[in-house]
């Protein structure tokens, strides 16, 4: 026992933690880890006028911009952008590189296992598990083969817009029309495949196989609740709505987790029963999208009535043990800078509704990424993976981690930058709309793209996740995105900033926001008609404001 001056010490320390359960504020509780190597910027903080020469050889377009003249924030994504831990980087070293069934494939095996609950354990000899070199492989595999597998079905007629069902609630049917519309410009396509909010390559998979990706995020986001707890939701009415009246155009239903399109925002449990309640009564095979599940399952315990008390790992369980299957890049909530698996349930509804598809995908496998036990990635990166997945849902990880992305996002609001509240998991998402507000400016000034360019002179990188990445340009018109979607975003790396850095970042956007006046709109100079546009297209800054 301490003796009592100890005691008392103890108990006062014992406060200090207390007064910031979850880390919120930076003071008292130590970062969870420490640094094991550093990396000096390559460029200098000041090189302004060397940024901006640059930036117009890109064509102000951030993806094309080098990372090395970068000394401030990388914000472009979380995605492959995290810091290993020495234990991570350790397994490099023991990677078993056999071509198959290497030690990193079974250790995975048994994590995921470990990892998403019991019911992802292989259990017969049909494989349940399907490597791929990152999450949209994964995307592009499932896609084209549930295409193929349901051409050799009894076909559903295309779908045109005076087809669609009379009893479909009106909004949701103005909604399908217009994206008829815009998809039947350029192909036909049969069936829906709705989701909380699909992320921008999954959403362009599923129409490269003549699919159309649905969004329903729940009213309480439409209608900007910025107090919601689960803004990530799915809107349980909309999409019952579309499942009594089309349900034989829905091959199957997703969910998001978190949902990045919508703000990185959370689903709770209890919206993943109702849509599991709604797949089991249509018969509908559910997925996740599963790529931050682990900050999903945080939100869930610290906001979700009946999960405070619960670990991260049973919530996780509980989590997918309502799912038939799911993608996952393991670039995000796997923490290793390259991966990604699909995961087949077996048994269950998708393995039972098309029982050809794991025997597709392995086929898929062994045409494109190799042979299946290690699917395009190396034997070590598998071994890596192990231990990130052991790793994202430590309770002081995902404390720090979430709550190191809302400072950044509390900073940001205490300067007036208008951004997406609650703060997601993963990024903060600057609210164009609002950020341009009474200012003199159109869809087709793509102010995002300007904002993104002026603070990669500031010396930071933002992504455009808005009227430019989502919209389309046909026919020679504009169409924004439906339903609207119009943030620029700062995704956090994991493991890899310290406040310091994300305020200085949140600095250089107070500058912008207090001149919003003087931002120039810019014009699209190369690529406005193209397919996913924002990879490939060069803009100018307007001369004029
Ligand atoms: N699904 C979601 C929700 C994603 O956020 C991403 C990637 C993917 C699928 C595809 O995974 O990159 O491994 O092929 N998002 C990154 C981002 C690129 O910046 O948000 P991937």
């Amino acid at each position: 026992m301490p003796n009592t001056a100890v005691a008392f010490f103890i108990s006062k320390f014992r406060e200090l933690l207390r007064c910031e359960p979850s880390g919120f504020s930076v003071g008292a509780r130590p970062r969870p880890y420490r640094n094991a190597a550093v990396r000096f910027s390559a460029s200098r903080p000041d090189d302004f006028e060397a940024r901006w020469e640059t930036l117009q050889q890109t064509g102000l377009n951030a993806f094309l911009f080098p990372a090395r003249q970068i000394p401030g924030c990388d914000l472009l994504s979380d995605s492959g952008t995290t810091t290993m831990t020495m234990e991570q980087w350790s397994q490099l070293l023991l990677g078993d590189e056999a071509y198959g069934s290497n030690e990193g494939f079974f250790a995975l095996k048994e994590q995921v296992a470990a990892t998403f609950g019991p019911a992802w354990q292989q259990t017969g000899q049909t494989e349940n598990l399907f490597l791929f070199h990152q999450g949209r492989a994964a995307e592009s595999a499932l896609f084209s083969l549930l295409a193929d597998l349901l051409r050799q079905r009894q076909p559903v007629p295309a779908l045109t817009v005076d087809m669609l069902s009379a009893d479909l609630e009106c909004d949701l049917k103005a909604l399908l029309q217009r994206k008829i519309r815009l998809l039947n410009a350029t192909t036909e396509v049969r069936y829906i495949i709705p989701n909380n909010s699909h992320f921008d390559t999954t959403a362009a998979n599923i129409e490269q196989n003549r699919m159309l990706p649905l969004d329903l995020p729940c009213r309480e986001h439409v209608q900007n609740e910025t107090d919601f707890p689960f803004r990530g939701n799915m809107n349980i009415a909309a999409l019952r709505n579309l499942l009594e009246n089309e349900q034989q155009r829905i091959p199957l239903i997703y969910l998001t987790v978190t949902n990045n399109a919508a703000g990185g925002q959370p689903v709770s449990l209890a919206n993943i029963k109702a849509v599991r309640q709604l797949a089991e009564e249509f018969e509908s095979p559910l997925f996740f999208d599963a790529c931050r599940f682990a900050e999903n399952a945080w939100f869930i315990q610290q906001r979700e009535a009946g999960y405070r008390e619960m670990q991260i790992a049973q919530i996780v369980s509980e989590m997918f043990a309502r799912v038939d299957g799911f993608h996952i890049s393991f670039k995000k909530d796997g923490l290793v800078n390259m991966g990604g698996a699909l995961l087949l349930r077996q048994p269950g509804r998708m393995s039972a509704q098309y029982p050809l598809l794991a025997d597709r995908l392995t086929d898929h496998q062994i045409l494109t990424e190799g042979h299946p036990s290690y699917g395009g990635m190396a034997g070590r990166d598998l071994k890596g993976v192990v231990l990130g997945l052991q790793t994202v849902v430590r309770q002081d990880y995902l404390d720090h981690r979430i709550a190191q992305v809302k400072r950044f996002g509390d900073k940001l609001n205490a300067a007036g930058v208008p951004i997406l509240t609650p703060v997601g998991g993963h990024a903060v998402y600057i609210d164009v709309d609002r950020f341009f507000a009474g200012t003199a400016t159109t869809d087709s000034d793509f102010k995002g793209i300007a904002l993104t360019a002026l603070l990669l002179i500031a010396g930071h990188r933002f992504c455009e996740l808005g009227v430019f990445a989502f919209g389309k340009y046909l026919n020679h018109q504009e169409f924004s995105p439906d339903p609207r979607i119009n943030f620029v975003r700062g995704a956090v790396p994991r493991l890899a900033y310290e406040d310091q850095d994300l305020f200085s970042a949140a600095e250089a956007l107070r500058i912008l926001y207090e001149h919003r006046d003087r931002i120039p709109g810019v014009e699209v100079v190369h690529g406005r008609e193209l397919s996913l546009r924002h990879f490939k297209s060069r803009f100018r800054l307007k001369d004029s404001l």
